[in-house]
């Protein structure tokens, strides 16, 4: 891979040592995926943040190259964290659990990372726009950022998300180039579709007929007239959970799905599609066990914090019910009421947080949920049983 005198002083160590261990790794990439250059990239979302998922290696791998004097040349934001960094009480966290979490968040900031902690950094700040070069890591982010977005990235692991912050720089192969964003399969639906639920339905249908396929595949969908913000990053954290899916093009929707014909290929998604999808995520045993209810995966918009506070208002929530979102956002929803109304009902807020990455396993038995990649993740990680609902029946389950 040819390096450019800069990039080279930084792999020499000129620029220190975490400078250059960061441009070891994606030296050391490019090499493997026989990029020829670097890219320069507008910004980096970095995933790695909970302790629960990092543990005491990961946090002193993260003290050690913030010591080292490790500082973002760009734009760095982080995923959500184990809990909520202002009111991780609430949440029922231990103090040992939270001042580990608390130790990474402050090696990350050291360096210069923005601690949003959310999973939804479009919402508030890392906006990239059309085509371009960024270096993102959160799965559903990155399929938002490629397909709805227009941006370029590969869905990075944490290492590379972090060299590529402290060198600004990303190896220039897989979805930075025009030849790997072609879609090859065209996908059919047949059912009109309507709100998270539904859009987080459609990525599960898709996304088991193309994991099971084992070829890489980028979907081409066409009949989906509209989708709004909320549905798409839905559909997002669906398919990439589902399909391992880092890129689609919808017709009329997505920015790129203008540039591209419709595959001769087909896959037709219809109704029994659609039902034997949700039907997946709906155990039977869990209709009388939901003892957690989580809405916010992805991390919820300021909209549906308002939906939330109009349905909850007046009301007293049955179960645990938390509210994932971004520190951003809940400020917004501070300064209007709506979180006033929600906490008055019961439901707790877990800012910085979301039921997936927050170490409950253990605590519930069945979760209930708008979201499937929330489902994947509360069965496979938590052990929890599952219910898939529409975002307005998930407020209802909380009520009962
Ligand atoms: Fe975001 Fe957590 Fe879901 S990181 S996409 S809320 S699993």
């Amino acid at each position: 891979m040819e390096l450019t005198q800069a990039e080279k002083w930084m792999l020499e160590g000129r620029e220190g040592q975490a400078t250059r261990k960061a441009m070891e790794i994606l030296a050391a990439l490019g090499t493997i995926y026989g990029a020829d250059r670097l890219l320069p990239v507008a910004s980096v979302q970095i995933a790695g943040v909970s302790y629960d998922n990092l543990g005491e290696a990961g946090l002193e791998f993260l003290a050690e190259m913030a010591s080292d004097g490790a500082k973002v040349k760009v734009l760095t934001t982080l995923n959500p964290a184990g809990m909520d960094i202002e009111n991780w009480q609430v949440m029922g966290i231990d103090a040992d659990f939270a001042l580990n979490q608390q130790r990474v968040i402050e090696a990350y900031q050291k360096m210069g990372i923005v601690p949003t902690c959310s999973c939804t950094p479009y919402l508030f700040g890392n906006l990239p726009h059309y085509g371009e070069h960024i270096a993102w890591a959160e799965s559903s982010a990155v399929c938002y950022a490629n397909s709805v977005l227009g941006a370029r990235t590969n869905r990075e692991g944490g290492p590379s998300a972090l060299a590529a912050a402290l060198t600004g720089k990303t190896p220039d192969y897989g979805f930075h180039l025009t030849q790997n964003r072609y879609p090859t399969l065209t996908v059919q639906v047949q059912e009109s579709l309507a709100g998270t639920h539904d859009f987080g339905t459609l990525g599960i249908a898709i996304g088991k007929v193309i994991e099971a396929s084992r070829v890489k595949t980028i979907p081409y969908i066409r009949g989906i007239p509209e989708a709004s913000m909320e549905e798409l990053k839905s559909f997002c954290a669906s398919i990439a959970t589902y399909g391992g899916l880092a890129l689609f093009h919808m017709e009329g929707i997505t920015p790129e799905s203008a540039l591209f014909e419709a595959p001769g290929d087909c896959l037709t998604i219809n109704r029994s599609d659609l039902e034997a999808a949700d039907r997946f995520l709906n155990e039977a045993s869990a209709i009388d066990q939901v003892d957690f209810v989580s809405l916010g995966c992805p991390h919820l918009s300021l909209q549906e914090i308002a939906r939330v506070a109009e349905q909850l208002k007046g009301k007293k929530v049955r179960k645990t019910f938390w509210i994932t979102t971004a520190r951003p956002t809940k400020r917004i929803a501070d300064q209007m009421g709506y979180t006033t109304i929600i906490e008055k009902a019961g439901a707790i807020f877990a800012t910085d947080t979301c039921c997936v990455v927050a170490p409950i396993q253990g605590r519930f038995k069945a979760i209930a949920t708008d979201s499937a990649k929330a489902c994947y993740y509360a069965a496979a990680k938590n052990g929890f049983q599952t219910r898939f609902l529409p975002f307005d029946k998930v407020i209802e389950e909380a009520l009962k």
